[in-house]
């Protein structure tokens, strides 16, 4: 199968490329390069993506549809995993435009790429955060939505497009409501890299909300294995699937469990107003669907992964 990966040098992104190739197929990675996270880091991911023989890397924004259009040609893709993006809560109260730019117009543009070239199906990542501040738990894919930032607005966006043009062209979509993902390659925007930076180089690591969040913790490894039994799976034109482990930690009981073996000074502070207190996914109709149910538990992995990042000098930069 031909693949095209776009946001190919973030952690979704090249993980999910790494599963691809090492089941034999091409894989066809975009990125901008974006200097929202560490573009070291993305150089990193890349040189790793670039020994495989099967992976051809070109930078591309996806917000210029001309030079998107250019890229397709000839290329005869089967399959777009569509993952660039503006990422980040937090972030979507300083930069809003950010996000209308290369999340909405930047799939609008992957979505007339792939009518132009008659792509059949598009998987594209959602997020956990189109469900807001939930009452009721575990959330699921049917429940009403109250997205409370930008970042979530535009990926229901993105849901909504998915489902008009699921309707107007052949495309099949799959939204993947991604609930908290780690992992080695991960984003050090995100709270594990946080923790083990804070570790290693013996700074005091912040816990907002006094470490009462709790999160559905997905590792990354099972996000490979379901992505992949998705791409292959006879769906309907427009699905929506929560990737989570169906099992919220709290925040706070994960550090203390890392403080088993690792020191970290703690500091506790307020809430972020951008927050969501809680994420906990229902993850049955993905489970029904693709017979998956051996989700890691973060506990089992968490040494594991702090030895892959202690092992990786870049991180430490
Ligand atoms: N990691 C998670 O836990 C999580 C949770 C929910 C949703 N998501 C979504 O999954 C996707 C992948 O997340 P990630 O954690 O790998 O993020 P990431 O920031 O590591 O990767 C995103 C990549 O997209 C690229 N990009 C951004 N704008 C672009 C543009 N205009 N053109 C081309 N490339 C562009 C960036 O350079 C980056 O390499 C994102 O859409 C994110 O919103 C991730």
């Amino acid at each position: 199968m031909r693949v095209l990966i776009t946001g190919v040098a973030g952690f979704i992104g090249t993980n999910l490329s790494l599963h691809y190739l090492e089941k034999r197929h091409k894989v066809y990675g975009i990125d901008n390069f974006d200097k929202y996270n560490s573009l070291d880091l993305k150089k990193f991911r890349l040189r790793i993506l670039k020994k495989q023989k099967n992976f051809i890397f070109k930078k591309i924004d996806i917000t210029d549809r001309d030079d998107l259009f250019k890229y397709f040609k000839n290329k005869k893709i089967d399959l777009i995993i569509h993952l660039a993006g503006q990422a980040g809560v937090r972030y979507s109260l300083l930069n809003p435009k950010k996000y209308i730019n290369n999340n909405i117009i930047g799939f609008l543009n992957i979505v007339f790429s792939a009518k132009k070239y008659n792509i059949k199906k598009i998987i594209y990542a959602s997020s956990s955060s189109v469900y807001g501040d939930s009452k009721k738990f575990p959330s699921k894919e049917t429940d009403k939505l109250k997205q409370k930032n930008i970042y979530a607005v535009s990926k229901k966006l993105n849901e909504k497009i998915a489902e008009v043009y699921s309707k107007l062209t052949q495309i099949k979509f799959i939204g993947l409501r991604f609930f908290t993902i780690y992992g080695e390659f991960g984003r050090t925007d995100m709270f594990l890299f946080k923790l083990f930076k804070s570790s290693f180089n013996k700074d005091i690591f912040k816990i907002n909300n006094f470490g009462n969040h709790l999160r559905d913790f997905t590792y990354i490894k099972d996000v490979n294995e379901i992505v992949y039994k998705l791409s292959f799976k006879n769906l309907g034109k427009n699905e929506i699937f929560n990737i989570c482990s169906n099992n919220p930690k709290n925040i706070f009981k994960i550090v203390k469990y890392f403080k088993k073996e690792n020191d970290v000074r703690v500091h506790l502070v307020n809430k972020h107003k951008a927050d969501i207190l809680k994420t906990h996914g229902d993850n049955s109709k993905l489970i029904k669907k693709i017979k998956f149910d051996n989700f890691t538990n973060i506990n089992k992995e968490i040494f594991k992964i702090y030895d892959w990042y202690k092992r990786n000098k870049i991180y430490k930069m």
